[in-house]
């Protein structure tokens, strides 16, 4: 599903390298939990994986694409498999909580009953389906999170890929969320959780975990 070689990062006007010489393979199906201290390359590794940044060197794989090889015609498409999820939510805070889980189908082309359908059923599994009228702007920060991983579902992609995603939740909402991305990863979805946070790995049982430490990759038994 995603294979890294040798990939390496490097920021502008930066010495050492966010990513220093990364190679990874995670199968479809896998859990991965993404750890290691705050600056260790992370979100780079993740932002990576989405577009969001072309690496300095290397190769990146996701799901049978090639990154390096995207025209940039091609990164819809890519986003179109990849469900992300952010520590801060990134929700539109004056749209509905069902307008911001729509968007992700609208902008991939589906409308009518299907989209209705789909996001009310996407809303229920996180348990929002009272608060689909509401703006998202004013619910707590664990709604809003649930909000953010029913966007990320909605298009049914098989990579979901979440940067700290319980950093600004309570332990009872940051539980609530692993167990969606458990849920997720229950029925199909590869998964991989960025956190620095120790609490947090001992939520998803079977979990690989690999480790990244100043740019450079370890793996953990
Ligand atoms: N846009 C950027 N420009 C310059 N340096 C960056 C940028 N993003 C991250 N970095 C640097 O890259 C390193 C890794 O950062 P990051 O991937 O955010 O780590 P983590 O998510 O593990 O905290 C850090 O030294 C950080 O300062
Ligand atoms: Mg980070």
């Amino acid at each position: 599903m995603v294979l890294l070689t040798r990939v390496s990062k490097l920021y502008p006007r930066r010495r050492s390298a966010a990513l220093e010489d990364v190679s990874l393979h995670v199968p479809p199906g896998q859990f991965v939990y993404l750890t290691g201290p705050s600056g260790a390359g992370k979100t780079t590794l993740l932002r990576l994986l989405f577009a969001a940044e072309a690496p300095t060197s290397g190769q990146l794989r996701v799901g049978g694409a090639e990154l390096g090889r995207l025209s940039p015609r091609q990164v819809p498409t890519l986003r179109r498999k990849v469900g992300v999820i952010f520590q801060d939510f990134k929700l539109i805070e004056r749209r509905s909580v069902f307008e911001n889980v729509a968007l992700t189908l609208r902008v991939a082309g589906s409308q009518g009953n299907g989209l209705t359908e789909r996001v009310r059923q996407v809303l229920r599994q996180v348990d929002l389906e009272d608060k689909a009228q509401v703006a998202a702007g004013t619910l707590s920060g664990g709604e809003q999170q649930r909000v953010a991983v029913a966007r990320a579902l909605v298009g049914r992609p098989p990579l979901l890929l979440a940067d700290e995603p319980t950093g600004n939740l309570d332990p009872l909402a940051a539980t609530e969320v692993m167990r969606l991305l458990v849920e997720a990863h229950a029925a199909g979805a590869t998964v991989l959780v960025a956190t620095h946070d120790p609490k947090i790995l001992t939520l998803v049982r079977g979990a690989r975990l690999v480790r990244l430490e100043a740019g450079r990759l370890t793996e953990e038994p």
